[in-house]
């Protein structure tokens, strides 16, 4: 209540880069203080394990929130079960010019073509190592991305590089091929490309170690090319992030909506939904899905899961909603599954799926 009533028109007062950066600075100063307040908490019907991982809760905090791992003591101090870092790319590089991020209040939505800000894969290793020194109460993924100055053909490299210096400090990886923001990424989905890149990841995997790979797709994809994606994943990686924000525009009435980049939040929430459903029909639920796009409240995150989704993450929807979203939803999500008579989580995975 005091988030929506006096701190997020504080927040929304100003630039939305510039908040999140507020934002970020007062999670991440606090780290001390997080790291000694407890985690989301042992609950039988919340808990669930994933390609042998298990999560304390299924609502994780989605990719790009945490680019760089600033905050990562204030995750699940906030009640989320796992949090994705990055996205983080190979090289330093500083993303797009602003402004690039832009609010829709009207549609609880937001545009972002930040193109991938990051400090690149060795600062990154370097915050990770100094913080991996203590047990993180919850799994860690990191996502990585294509660094803008090197082409399709050279991604393998590219991906390798980073998945070489991040391994160590993740629990699972996500392998970011869809992004809108930057040029030529989201064709790395075509089988053709994808093979090969996930080929080159998976040797990689292997001889550091293997760990689960996750791939995040986009929800604009056709049912044909969700199937290109899914066979290109063959005993290549073991899930998939659906979906990262669209390039759709229906229906929108904020003023920014027409600001290119990625559309996140309300708008997207069906369009995912769907994608999971089709996913999970694909891959005969033989493969898990990370379910994100839109979920502001608990009855979205139960939906998502009976379409396929074995967890959950959000961004835009806790910008939105506030410190107290992940709890909220958690909290919310038990009583659902309770409700129906499911005595586990994975009980209720794709129970909708058809
Ligand atoms: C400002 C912003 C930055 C994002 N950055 C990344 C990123 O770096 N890597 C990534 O995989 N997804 C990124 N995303 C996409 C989210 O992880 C998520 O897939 C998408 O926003 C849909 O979820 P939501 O509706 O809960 O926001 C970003 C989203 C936003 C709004």
């Amino acid at each position: 209540m005091i988030y929506r009533t006096v701190i997020r028109p504080l927040l929304f007062g100003i630039d939305p880069e510039v908040s999140h950066e507020v934002a970020l600075t007062l999670l991440g100063g606090g780290g001390a203080v997080w790291s000694r307040l407890p985690g989301p908490g042992r609950d039988s019907l919340l808990e669930t394990t994933v390609c042998g991982i298990r999560f304390p809760s299924p609502v994780g905090l989605a990719g790009g929130f945490d680019k760089s791992a600033r905050a990562l003591w204030a995750w699940p101090a906030l009640g989320f079960g796992f949090v994705e870092v990055g996205t983080v790319t190979a090289r330093p590089q500083p993303g797009n010019p602003r402004p690039r991020v832009f609010r829709l209040p009207e549609d609880e939505a937001l545009i972002n073509r930040l193109g991938f800000n990051s400090p690149g894969a060795e600062a990154v290793a370097e915050r990770l190592a100094g913080m991996r020194q203590r047990r993180y109460p919850i799994p860690l993924a990191v996502n990585i991305g294509r660094s803008r100055a090197v082409d399709n053909e050279a991604a393998p490299e590219d991906y390798a590089s980073s998945l070489d210096r991040l391994h160590a400090f993740a629990d699972f990886l996500v392998i970011n091929l869809s992004s809108p923001n930057t040029p030529g990424l989201r064709h790395l989905q075509m089988r053709a490309a994808a093979v090969p890149l996930l080929d080159r990841l998976a040797a990689r995997n292997r001889a550091l170690g293997e760990k689960p790979l996750f791939v995040k797709v986009a929800p604009d994809l056709t049912e044909e090319e969700l199937e290109e994606i899914v066979s290109a994943l063959d005993g290549r990686a073991h899930g998939l992030v659906a979906a990262n924000t669209t390039v759709r525009r229906d229906g929108l009435r904020s003023a920014a909506r027409d600001e290119a980049g990625g559309v996140s939040g309300r708008p997207l929430r069906d369009l995912a939904t769907q994608v999971i459903r089709i996913l999970r029909r694909l891959t005969r639920g033989s493969i898990p899905i990370i379910g994100v796009g839109g979920i502001f409240t608990a009855e979205d995150a139960y939906e998502k899961i009976k379409a396929g989704a074995a967890l959950v993450e959000l961004y835009t929807g806790f910008v939105y909603g506030g410190p107290c979203t992940p709890r909220r939803i958690a909290g919310r999500l038990r009583a659902l599954l309770a409700r129906d008579g499911f005595q586990s989580l994975p009980q209720a995975v794709g129970v909708e799926a058809r």
